[in-house]
């Protein structure tokens, strides 16, 4: 089928959830992806923050290829060896005790919710005065099922659904004045993302973490992270919390663990794991044989490779050249980020909208996020001198646009929907 044809169908019989940019991709190689005329593209975006060691990375094919020959799936019924080491390897780099995998982020955040309802009927039964809500942050994201979207900020995520999840508060980011007025004891969880992710990375300042963990460690309540976007390396860090002095009780990763296969994880103090025991949560398909061994190749090879050290380079360089293209450009208002999860946020959305587009023609994949947040979440594996291709396809683009889009009138959207929000 061609991509018309493609479209042609899709159009008829999928749910119209995601309106897809025309390119159809047909491999990878490195940090480029490849559509079907041949044309390279560099990608800035891995499959949202997925595909951390690029494309075609020997290590991701080889156990895949290994794996699929002796077992694929199980179900938790039964022992399998993945599991085990896995769940060793996240421990040991989290700082954490325990592991439950799940298929995706947003059910590795449910799982934390539900660890953390859970954990706070436990101490009430012990006589300790704790309640059920939860404390969430302006901005935030954590999936689409319902306890996601409940404890998602935007509107357009969380009210065509409701009545979602009750006992959920939202504190304005960053605000300890707002944290502190709405932490009580009748608090079970705050809810937090190390640096916000769709929200438009946006770190959470080193203060209003601290609190957080100081009020919960009171009253016994759970500070949870959510390191789906931020997690396993992609800030140079394993972990976005280890840029900072605290350790949360709970903690979800998904995206790059499994090189690209479905796979989270909500990894858990000792002390909130006692909440949970056989019967009260599960998954047919989590943790799988299959993506444990891609997962645990994926971390050796994230070791053996040294990348963090080569995020944190490479990031730092990224970041300092969106710096000077900010000097450069007024239309961007604003730099933020850690290691390769970066972001240039502009002065209208209609501007980072086209940028995105013109990237795309330019055969750069990078998404909008935030309505005017330029985000780039590129593999680990990303080079200085693709930095410098992005930046200086940026720097034309803005060049050739910001006086336009700083006049009355503006140019008519572009056809090729860069600029389009994912995630
Ligand atoms: C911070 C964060 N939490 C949760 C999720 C949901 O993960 P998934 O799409 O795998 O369910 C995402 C996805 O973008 C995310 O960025």
């Amino acid at each position: 089928m061609n991509l018309e044809e493609i479209k042609a169908i899709e159009a008829k019989v999928l749910l119209p959830t995601y309106e897809r940019n025309p390119i159809r991709f047909v491999s990878g190689e490195g940090v480029h992806l490849i559509d079907e005329k041949g044309e390279r593209y560099l990608d800035l975006l891995s499959g949202i923050g997925v595909n951390a060691l690029g494309y075609g990375h020997p290590a991701v094919e080889n156990a895949i290829a290994e794996q699929s020959k002796k077992l694929i799936h199980i179900s938790n019924l039964f022992f399998h060896e993945g599991q085990a080491e896995l769940a060793l390897r996240l421990t040991e780099m989290s700082g954490l005790d325990r592991a439950f995998f799940s298929n995706s982020g947003t059910e590795a955040w449910e799982a934390a919710l539900k660890l953390a309802r859970a954990h706070a009927g436990l101490l009430r039964s012990e006589g300790r005065t704790l309640g059920t809500k939860f404390l969430a942050v302006e901005n935030s994201f954590h999936g689409r099922t319902m306890g996601s979207v409940a404890t998602t900020h935007k509107a357009k995520y969380r009210e065509p659904f409701d009545p979602v999840m009750p006992g959920v508060e939202f504190v304005k980011f960053n605000d300890v004045a707002d944290l502190k007025a709405k932490f009580s004891s009748d608090v079970c969880a705050v809810l937090v993302e190390a640096i916000q992710g769709e929200g438009g990375i946006r770190p959470v300042s080193r203060e209003f973490i601290a609190v957080a963990r100081e009020l919960t460690r009171e009253t016994g309540a759970l500070l949870i992270c959510d390191e789906i976007q931020a997690g396993l390396g992609r800030t140079g860090k394993w972990f976005a919390y280890q840029h900072y002095d605290v350790r949360p009780d709970i903690v979800t990763i998904a995206k790059p663990l499994a090189g690209g296969l479905p796979l989270g994880a909500m990894l858990s103090t000792e002390e909130a794991a006692r909440a949970f025991h056989p019967g009260m949560h599960g998954t047919t398909f989590g943790g799988g044989p299959l993506a444990c061994a891609v997962a645990i190749a994926v971390i050796e090879t994230i070791e053996k490779e040294r990348l963090l050290d080569h995020v944190t380079l490479v990031g730092t360089y990224f970041h300092a050249m969106l710096n000077q293209l900010a000097e450069k450009h007024p239309a961007i208002v604003d730099v933020r980020g850690m290691g390769l999860m970066l972001a240039a946020e502009l002065d209208s959305a209609e501007l980072a909208k086209q940028v995105a587009a013109e990237m795309l023609e330019k055969r750069i994949l990078i998404n909008r996020t935030s309505e005017t947040v330029l985000r780039f979440l590129p593999p680990f594996i990303l080079g200085k001198d693709d930095v410098d291709h992005a930046i200086a396809a940026l720097d034309s683009i803005l060049s050739a646009h910001a006086p336009e889009i700083a006049g009355v009138a503006s140019t008519p959207e572009k056809q090729m929907g860069g600029g389009k929000q994912i995630g």
